[in-house]
């Protein structure tokens, strides 16, 4: 009696899947894709390009798992709720110019004291206030490319070169991402109505941001190695 061992019983399959038109375990549009037929029938399937429309999909799931609307999104107060709501008029672009600031100062131990639209931050060095994240071209994101995000958020460094980010931006929670997550957030943000919104420069002393620069350059090389075991194999390589 004949063993067979577990690759070929995989391979028998992968066969029987062909043949009959079904597909075990890979029902992605790769399986139909045009062309397909021309490949080595066992190849790893590589994974389909996604549409324009499925990036966007995709990118607004990641930003809105990765809670960038939480900072990102001016709150207003609802009366009827009793509770701050983000206001949707404003999604994603920032802390409002001329908007309110922080009233009072962080008390002993206090990391911050966040301001009435929760987009402003004061903590024990100064105040930050969140980006414009919207495609504007004078006041938000509009002029980046998406290498540009990527470099932000690989480094913690604005377009990778730039001034640093500072708390409590949490770049250092992207920064082992796929490439291919990056992507994808990145067609969301551009895909947003873009608001015209210059947001206020940090209040902070230089050599707090000196300080920061340094310690996320610090951060990163002891996390370098970490990302590259982190990296799948199939990320899209945009032009960058
Ligand atoms: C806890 C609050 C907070 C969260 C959550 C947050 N951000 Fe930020 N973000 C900030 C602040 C504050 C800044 C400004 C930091 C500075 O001035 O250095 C910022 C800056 C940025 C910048 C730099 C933009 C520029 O013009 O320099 C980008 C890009 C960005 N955030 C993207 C994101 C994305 C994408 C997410 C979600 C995954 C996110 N942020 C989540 C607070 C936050």
């Amino acid at each position: 009696m004949s063993r067979h061992t577990a690759s070929e019983d995989s391979r028998a399959l992968t066969l029987l899947a062909l043949l009959t038109g079904l597909s075990f375990g890979c029902n992605g549009p790769a399986a139909a894709a045009p062309g397909a037929a021309s490949e080595p029938l066992l190849a790893p399937h590589a994974p389909a390009e996604p549409t324009e429309a499925e990036l966007v999909a995709r990118g607004e799931q990641l930003v809105r798992l990765g809670a960038c609307r939480d900072c990102h999104t001016p709150m207003k107060f609802d009366k009827d709720l009793g509770m701050p709501v983000p206001d949707y008029t404003r999604h994603l672009s920032g802390h409002p110019a001329g908007g309110p600031e922080p009233t009072g100062q962080p008390g002993a131990g206090d990391q911050a004291v966040i301001g009435p639209t929760f987009t402003s931050f004061r903590l024990p060095f100064g105040v930050v206030y969140s980006a414009n994240l919207t495609p504007d071209v004078e006041t938000g994101l509009g002029t980046w490319k998406v290498g540009d995000f990527i470099a932000t958020m690989r480094t913690g460094h604005k377009k990778g070169s730039g001034r640093t980010l500072l708390p409590p931006m949490p770049w250092e929670n992207l920064q082992p991402a796929p490439e291919a997550d990056l992507v994808a957030m990145f067609a969301y943000l551009q895909s947003l109505p873009p608001v015209s919104n210059k947001v206020p420069a940090p209040q902070v002393p230089a050599e707090v941001v000196a300080k920061i620069d340094e310690t996320n350059r610090r951060a990163l090389e002891t996390r370098t190695g970490a990302h590259a075991s982190i990296k799948p194999a199939h990320t899209t390589t945009p032009s960058l």
